[in-house]
């Protein structure tokens, strides 16, 4: 860890990720403390005290030792509640305030400093607060104002600030200046380097593993994928496991393989598309195919895989925030205790392995781009660990899954080449098992229809249906209208999630 990042105190707030993810994007390396874990911060450049939902005037809520932090003699930002709880150890007072105040105010910067430096004489900024500073701690400065005219930005000292509003939420509008002006604060924060960082990891990997084999799955996503360069970069005993489970898309498993040979990985193929389809015939119920496929892929990698010395999982920085135990594999069957249990006793032994545990998704890819990772392997649309059977409702059959591989080949096909294939979230083509009438030739069809799916989105959390142009999707129906056999019907899928979902089931 590199002594000069930007160390974030974690109050509690939903939004504290937010503030390690908005510093990151300024370049510079940001990493989330609790609040009693300040001295493992080592001397970090910045510090910056989140926000979070309880009050500083509760007994027991979350508290930080100042003495120490002031030692530290570097600049710090406190955010809200950690605004209040400056305000109340440095000497001030605090109280509940008489509204809740949420949303959004207007900030009137109300002296010339170098936190608001370049901002405008009024811009949106984002409350979510109740308790307010009543007395300023002595010698506080009030650097701005809402239009109220209440204190919403204070100086305590010469690099000690704290501001009421989330500059970290996009609705603060000038919140990314504010944050960059308190960054220009600290000069000796060292930029985050992919290269550097990535040195950094393969060295861990290689003093976590201490000559260890270590064992992991992979799917041909972005996050398995550069998890298993990573192994093989750091030049330790490695196995990589990819379990066929027969709910993949048109030669996914040859090109997979292809893929993990081009970029020097040895990569071990579990077969196993009978047991899977196999354990999945005659059930309809979506939960319970979840469960089959989910029980069944940990069985099986857990088979390939046997004596386990290492487990590497792809975690990325999100899911560690979410919960402090989920993995890959783990949060896939989240529901299967007993036999995430096995994964559970991997972690109280030390012998579970993140290296990816630090980073966002786009930096997963920057350190994909840095290990020599093909753009389009990097740049792939997510692919649910259900496959198919989440775009196949009801019972899942061969010939089922025949038609969704040869519709949804075409359709990536041609999303690729008319350009519109990185502009979507995700794309794909699944089955309504229903038939219904049509003509083909001069005789009458009577065939299931498929669904055209492709959504723009952030996070996967929310969706709106992407507007492809009316010509394309004419050429798309066209097409797997004439190329797929057994359907005589193209729908394109309008929803928005919510509340719908990006998938079918
Ligand atoms: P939904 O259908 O919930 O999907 O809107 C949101 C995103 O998550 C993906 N997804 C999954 N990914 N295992 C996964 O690894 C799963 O069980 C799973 N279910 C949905 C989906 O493809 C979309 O990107």
């Amino acid at each position: 860890m590199d002594s000069r990042h930007i160390a974030v105190i974690d109050f509690g707030s939903q939004y504290t990720q937010l503030i390690v993810r908005r510093v990151r994007e300024q370049g510079f390396f940001s990493r989330l403390y609790q609040p009693h874990e300040l001295r493992d911060t080592g001397t970090p450049a910045a510090v910056i005290l989140s926000g979070g939902p309880r009050s500083v005037t509760e007994e027991g809520s979350p508290d930080i030792d100042l003495d120490y932090l002031l030692a530290m003699d570097v600049p710090v930002l406190g955010v809200c509640y950690g605004m209040q709880l400056l305000s109340k150890k440095l000497g001030g007072s605090v109280a509940p305030g008489n509204t809740r105040e949420y949303g959004p105010a207007q900030l009137v910067p109300c002296a010339v400093n170098s936190l608001f430096a370049g901002l405008s004489s009024s811009a949106q900024i984002w409350m979510s607060h109740s308790d307010t500073v009543k007395t300023l701690p002595p010698d506080a400065v009030v650097l701005g104002k809402n239009q109220q005219g209440v204190p919403v930005a204070l100086q305590f000292g010469p690099k000690l600030f704290g501001i009421q509003f989330h500059p970290e939420v996009s609705h603060s509008h000038e919140g990314s200046k504010i944050l960059s002006n308190f960054l220009a604060m600290a000069p000796d924060a060292a930029p985050f380097r992919i290269e550097d960082f990535k040195q950094e990891l393969i060295a861990q990997i290689k003093k976590r593993c201490h000559g260890r084999e270590v064992v992991c799955a992979v799917s041909g996503g972005v996050d398995s994928t550069v998890l298993a360069v990573l192994l093989k970069e750091a030049n330790v005993p490695h196995r990589a496991i990819f379990v066929d489970n027969g709910l993949l898309r048109l030669n996914e498993v040859e090109e997979v393989q292809a893929q993990f040979a081009r970029l020097g990985v040895n990569l071990e193929t579990a077969h196993a598309a009978d047991r899977f389809l196999g354990a999945l015939a005659g059930e309809a119920d979506p939960e319970k195919k979840r469960g089959i496929i989910g029980n069944l892929f940990v069985d099986v990698f857990w088979e390939a895989a046997a004596n386990v010395e290492m487990l590497a999982q792809g975690t990325l920085y999100p899911d560690v925030i979410e919960s402090a135990t989920s993995g890959s594999i783990a949060s896939k069957i989240k529901t299967h205790h007993n036999r995430v249990e096995r994964i559970m006793e991997l972690h109280r032994q030390g012998r579970v392995l993140e290296p990816l545990a630090e980073l966002f998704k786009d930096e997963v890819r920057a350190l994909g781009a840095n290990l020599g990772i093909p753009h389009e392997i990097l740049h792939r649309h997510p692919f649910p660990g259900p496959g198919l059977a989440v775009r196949c409702p009801g019972e899942v059959t061969e010939e089922k899954l025949r038609i969704i591989r040869e519709g949804d080949a075409i359709f990536i096909r041609l999303l690729k080449e008319h350009g519109h294939y990185d502009k979507v979230w995700q794309a794909y083509c699944g089955l309504i098992p229903v038939k219904t009438v049509g003509v083909k030739g001069d005789e009458r069809s009577y065939e299931f229809a498929v669904n055209l799916r492709a959504v723009t989105s952030e996070d996967a959390m929310t969706a709106d249906f992407a507007k492809l142009p009316w010509d394309f999707l004419g050429l798309v129906s066209n097409a797997i209208l004439n190329g797929v056999k057994g359907i005589n019907r193209v729908l394109y899928d309008i929803s928005t999630k919510p509340p719908s979902s990006i998938e079918w089931e």
